[in-house]
């Protein structure tokens, strides 16, 4: 193996960075150089690319974003752009390509997969962690802590004025930022797409959650997260209907893309250089048509195909301790 292609696509997220660093890392200890595509999949169709040395991924590790730049590249994905993509990296005698992103950025493997023999590898990188296959997504930890940090304020100004606050949270249609946050800060509701995949989240019994933890506790300070997408009219519409039901003043807060920003925590660090050098050393190994994970503090070689042919489950602890929060009044019995 002579040369390693790397790329970023899809929503960029922090730790993308630390995985570039890896690769690069790992392939110049084996004497196998580096080409970086940029903008993702766009690259691969413009060859658009440059050669990465070490110097290159000097101090990137705790830098949010992505060196390569991404994109989302709809002409990669008919067969024209497919056969494009394969001459460019024979052009380039390109042997392995590592793409870096999430389920959409590894069905375009699969399809370059039909129009080109090289090796394709894939390292799960989204801050939704909506990849089956690996405990946890490069960028997942980081995006909880930014949420985190950001409804910690909130609630500061909340419990000032004792307002309730919904917070909508990313996710795209998963819940595993908006069931880690809601945890983590103490929400006192959270509104999860898995929770709601038949209906909406009912109105009346949100609205009756509110005025409960008023009786129960008084006027006070009450966090509902919400994921994205989970209500049409999203997170300003859902506040204006429950104003309507209870009389009680509610505040919508988007977090939006702030939680795709910003340095990688240390855990998404560490999960990314792992999984850089061991696509690394699977490609040298002749492996192909799998995403590299991490579960259980193991490696793992995951098909493409089922990281997304089957729901990844949020954790059952996590979700049954939220469920006890929102619990109020047996709560409030216990002695
Ligand atoms: O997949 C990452 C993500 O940030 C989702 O959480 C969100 O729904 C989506 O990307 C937003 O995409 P865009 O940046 O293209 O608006």
């Amino acid at each position: 193996m002579k040369r390693i292609a790397v790329l970023t696509s899809g929503g960029d997220a922090p730790g993308m960075n630390a995985a570039i660093r890896a690769v690069v890392l790992a392939s110049h200890y084996f004497d196998v150089q580096v080409i970086g595509y940029r903008h993702g999949f766009n690259g691969l169709l413009e060859q658009e690319y440059q050669i990465l040395q070490s110097s290159d991924v000097n101090n990137i590790i705790q830098r949010g974003g992505t060196i390569l730049k991404s994109a989302r590249c709809q002409a990669f994905t008919t067969d024209e752009g497919g056969r494009q993509a394969a001459d460019n990296l024979t052009a380039l005698k390109i042997d392995a390509l590592i793409i870096i992103g999430g389920d959409g950025s590894f069905r375009g493997a699969v399809h370059l997969g039909r129009f080109w023999s090289g090796k394709i590898l894939g390292l799960p990188g989204t801050i939704d962690n909506d990849i089956n296959g690996t405990d946890a997504t490069i960028g997942y930890y980081t995006a909880i802590d930014t949420a985190l940090e950001s409804i910690d304020r909130v609630r500061d100004t909340a419990d000032a004025f004792e307002r309730i606050f919904l917070i909508e949270v990313m996710g795209r249609h998963a819940g595993f930022i908006g069931l880690s946050a809601a945890v983590c800060s103490g929400a006192e509701q959270v509104l999860l797409p898995e929770l709601f995949t038949d209906n909406l989240p009912d109105l009346d019994s949100l609205a009756g959650h509110i005025q409960t933890a008023q009786k129960i506790r008084g006027k006070c300070s009450y966090i509902m997260v919400v994921s994205e997408n989970i209500w049409p009219g999203g997170v300003m519409d859902l506040a204006d209907q429950l104003h309507q039901r209870t009389g009680i003043d509610c505040r919508p807060v988007i977090l939006g893309h702030v939680q795709r920003g910003g340095s990688p925590v240390s855990l998404d660090r560490i999960l990314a250089s792992k999984l850089g050098v061991y696509a690394v050393e699977a490609a040298r190994a002749g492996k192909t048509g799998i995403m590299i994970g991490e579960h259980n503090q193991q490696m793992v070689e995951v098909p493409f195909q089922d990281t997304w042919n089957q729901a990844k489950a949020l954790d059952p602890y996590l979700l049954h301790i939220q469920q006890e929060t929102f619990d109020l009044e047996k709560n409030s019995n216990n002695p």
